[in-house]
């Protein structure tokens, strides 16, 4: 039988579930005038969403994921070589040949891939100024495209003042819908929600949640059911450990199955299935632990042994933490890291990685 779980790439279809709400709401602001602002941790399953919502609407989409570019030329060639992928050749072409700086365009005959340079060394905006017109231009006469910055919070690391000018051009956009992602939610609520910042009030604001216990339940319990009888209590624990984190629940519950499959099912199966995966990424948590200054060490060892998630007081004044500013400035580092999710109070993103830690310091 196939393995009904997945993790790690965008999920649709079978392997994706609920959101139902999400869905819909999405799907309305893209469909407005509206631009959407989406803010959601790693792996929470904002690409999935998104990409749902978009392949039920037929329209034009240029994604590009911020994090990969070195510069504003940079991004002004990524975007245009999207276009191309979207847009007939000889269409761009024509309306390239208005643009102040004429890009080199290569086309590979194997792939029809187009590849494009910006033959100068200067870095300058007004490249990214006339591919973003162009779209905005292609909006005219076919359906509006969707345009999705993916990691948006980087864009102050291409240029300090990219976000000024990137505003400046967009906001007169009227042919195209901006769906602008980001992880860090601080510094994502930095450039929307901050009054000085230039994309203050840009668009809709979404945030997206974790999956809800009772679906994700059902999710799992009725995949379950198919190779064991002890499907509830199995999908119980399984959340129970996850959280319900969306990445971490499917990962878990994949390797859950695949034991059952091998090994049939047992009473610990879980647990067990938990020490096997924190074995096979011993390495990672290793190096990544070995980064990490005290101060942050501290502060995760007193989060991972308390279940009420907060650091007690027991617990700083034994482990030197009773500045409240190191105390405050470490639990944002780890956040902006994406080690640690702030809810009601803070916890691991990774609950392996949690688990991991209170193992080892058990064996001391
Ligand atoms: N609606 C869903 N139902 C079930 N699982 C989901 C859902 N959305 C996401 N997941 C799980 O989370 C994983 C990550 O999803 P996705 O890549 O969409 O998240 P993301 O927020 O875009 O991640 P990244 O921060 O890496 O860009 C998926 O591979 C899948 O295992
Ligand atoms: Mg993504």
């Amino acid at each position: 039988m196939n393995n009904p779980f997945k993790f790690g790439s965008v999920v649709s279809e079978n392997y994706f579930t609920d959101r139902q709400e999400e869905y819909e709401r999405l799907k309305q602001i893209i469909s407005s005038e509206n631009h959407v602002i989406m803010m959601a941790p790693r792996r929470f399953g904002k690409t999935s969403l998104v990409n749902k919502v978009i392949n039920s609407i037929e329209r034009p989409v240029i994604w590009l994921d911020l994090q990969l570019l070195t510069g504003v030329s940079d991004f002004a060639s990524q975007l245009l070589k999207q276009l191309f992928k979207k847009y007939p050749f000889e269409k761009l072409k024509f309306l390239i040949s208005n643009f102040r700086v004429i890009p080199t365009l290569q086309l590979d005959p194997a792939s029809n891939n187009v590849e494009i340079s910006f033959q100068t060394r200067v870095e300058s905006f007004v490249q990214l100024e006339d591919v973003l017109n162009l779209i905005d231009k292609l909006g005219e006469d076919r359906s509006k495209p969707i345009v999705v910055l993916d990691e948006f919070q980087e864009l102050l690391n291409l240029d300090k003042s990219l976000d000024k000018k990137l505003r400046s051009v967009i906001q007169f956009h009227k042919n195209v819908n901006y769906v602008l992602m980001g992880s860090v939610e601080s510094l994502m609520r930095q450039i929307f929600e901050n009054k000085k910042s230039p994309f203050y009030h840009f668009g809709q604001i979404f945030t997206l949640n974790k999956i809800p216990l009772s679906d994700f339940r059902d999710f799992l319990d009725t995949r379950f059911a198919k190779i064991t009888e002890r499907h509830d209590e199995i999908s119980e624990t399984i959340l129970e450990f996850s959280k319900c984190h969306p990445y971490y629940t499917q990962q878990l519950a994949f390797h859950v199955w695949m034991k059952i499959e091998r090994e049939q099912d047992s009473e610990n199966i879980v647990q067990n299935t938990i020490s096997d995966i924190i074995l096979m990424h011993d390495n990672d948590f290793d190096r990544i632990w070995s980064n990490f200054n005290n101060t942050d060490k501290k502060i995760l060892i007193g989060i991972a042994f308390s279940d009420s998630k907060l650091l007690t007081d027991e617990f700083k004044s034994k482990n030197n933490l009773n500045a409240s500013s190191t105390v405050f400035s470490g639990l944002k580092r780890l956040q902006e890291k994406g080690v640690l999710l702030k809810t009601d109070s803070y916890e691991f993103d990774d609950p392996f990685f949690k688990e991991w830690i209170v193992k080892k310091r058990n064996e001391n």
